[in-house]
Order: C-alpha cells, then structure tokens, then sequence
C-alpha cells in the first residue's frame, strides 16, 4: 500500500453535510485529510461535523448558501483564519432534484435559483478559494456535475442547463487557472443513491428494483463511494497532468444502447 496523499491537507467540499458530499467528505477524512463541510443545512451539518470528529477525523462544518456572494467570502475568511490553505475545492453543493414542471409552467424563479446554486455556486467559491488555494503545493478543484448536463429526461430544463454550463466553467476555470497552477476537473455522476447518507430525520433505506440495477451495464445503482474514491485522485498529485476534463461515473448507463 502507498501511503496517502492526504495527511496535512485541507479539503473544503460544498454540500457535505449530506448525500455524494458526506461521502466524498468520510473518504477523504478516512485518508487523513481535514475536511471543510460548507452546507446550508445547519442541522445536517451539525450532524456530520459531530458524526466524522467522532470518529476521530479533523472536521468542520460551517454554514454557508454557495449562491450568496457575502457568505462564500465569509466562509473564505473562515478558513483562511483556521488553515491558512485550501489543497481542494470539491464544488458539491447542489439543488438535486431536476424536475422542475413543463415549460409553459416553468417558474422563472425556481430556474433563477438553480442556476444559482448549481452554476453561480461554484464560479463564487471557486474565485473566493482561489487565494487559499494558490498557497497550496498542487492545488485542485473538482467540480461535481451530472450526465444530465450531456442528456435529459422530460422537464429538466434548469438542472440540465446548470450542469451543462458547470462543464464548460470546468474548463474555462482550467485554462484560466493554469497560470495560478490549479487544475480543474469534473466529475458527471449518473444515479447514485443517497438514502443512507442523510441527515437523520431524512435517512431512508435504499430499494432497488431488478430493473433500476440492470439498466446499469455494472448491475446495480451507483453510491457515494464510487464518487469518491475518482475525487481522492483527481485531487490528488497523482493527477498532476490531467485539468480540463470530466469523467462520466454512471455504471455504463449513459453508453447503454436503447433500441425501442
Ligand atoms: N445523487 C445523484 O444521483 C446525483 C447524480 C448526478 C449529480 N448529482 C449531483 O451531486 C451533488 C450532490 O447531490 P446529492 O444527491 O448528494 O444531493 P443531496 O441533496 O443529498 O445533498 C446536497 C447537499 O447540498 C446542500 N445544499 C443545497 N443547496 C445548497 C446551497 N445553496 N448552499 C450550500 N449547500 C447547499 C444540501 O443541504 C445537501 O446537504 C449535486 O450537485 C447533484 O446535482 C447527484
């Protein structure tokens, strides 16, 4: 076994307090590294804070919405008081549900606020984490988006459009921050079941049809896990040469072949 990449190193994830991004967060924790959880659910973060230090791992929740300006810099200052560097940004945070109704009753205010979230989010922390990050020795950001951004179920106009636009930040963020020598990637989860990574009150027991696994070529749904263990090496050195890019992680499903 080689030794891990990630004693002494600081990892800020967005949306950690629940889902993908507790995952991401216990993964990392797991492998030495302190993790940052900024999540707007007061209580879920509370819960994960106290859930990781349990277990002996360096945790810290904050509160932050990554859509407001004034709260991503809040949080910037927080850490930068704390840790003086940041070695990774994971952009997780995310509105998750993608159905947002028809067009014709498509409300203008509920896309607005995905964007926000999903694509706005992002850029903020990315800019206000950029000093941090640049104090690092190979520093990252990953951003966490969806093969909803390549292909669409019916009605989903503000979530596909969201992670369609977080795809090209990822690689406008990565030729642009070269210069401060912070590479850039995405990941572009598939279904990934969450049940059992949420906050206790809305923890729910995972149940899969034959038909929601087999529909995926790997036999079963995905899980946070399998999220994280491709952001503990895009994240690490060990990636050093790879920026610009994003990586499909969905079981085959988007591959799959469908004849009607
Ligand atoms: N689960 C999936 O099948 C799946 C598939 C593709 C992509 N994704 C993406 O992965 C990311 C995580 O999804 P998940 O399924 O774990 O969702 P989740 O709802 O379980 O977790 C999302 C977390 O983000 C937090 N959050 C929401 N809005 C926020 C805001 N404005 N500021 C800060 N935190 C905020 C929530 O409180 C929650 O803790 C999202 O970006 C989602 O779009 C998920």
């Amino acid at each position: 076994m080689s030794e891990s990449y990630y004693p002494h190193k600081t990892i800020l994830i967005t949306g950690g307090a629940q889902g993908i991004g507790l995952g991401m967060a216990y993964r990392f924790a797991q492998e030495g590294a302190t993790v940052v959880i900024a999540d707007n659910d007061e209580e879920a973060g509370r819960q994960a804070e106290q859930w990781l230090q349990g277990q002996g791992y360096q945790a810290l929740f904050v509160r932050c919405d990554v859509s407001r300006e004034e709260e991503v810099q809040a949080l910037m200052r927080q850490v930068g008081e704390k840790y003086k560097s940041l070695d990774a940004l994971i952009n997780n945070a995310g509105i998750a549900d993608p159905f947002q109704g028809p067009l014709q009753e498509l409300e203008m205010a509920a896309f607005d606020k995905m964007l926000a979230v999903n694509l706005r989010g992002p850029l903020l922390c990315a800019r206000y984490a950029l000093p941090l990050l640049q104090q690092a020795e190979h520093p990252a950001i990953l951003n966490i988006s969806s093969t909803r951004a390549f292909m669409s179920e019916p009605d989903t106009f503000a979530y596909s459009a969201s992670k369609g636009g977080l795809e090209a930040l990822t690689h406008a963020l990565a030729v642009s921050l070269a210069r401060e020598r912070v590479r850039v990637n995405a990941i572009a989860p598939g279904w990934i079941e969450v049940g059992e990574w949420k906050k206790a009150e809305d923890k729910y027991a995972p149940q899969h049809t034959k038909e929601d696994r087999e529909q995926h070529p790997a036999g079963r749904v995905g899980e946070p896990n399998d999220i994280a263990e491709a952001a503990l090496f895009l994240c690490s050195d060990k990636a050093g040469f790879i920026t610009g890019q994003s990586i499909i992680i969905d079981g085959g499903m988007s591959v799959k072949m469908i004849y009607a």
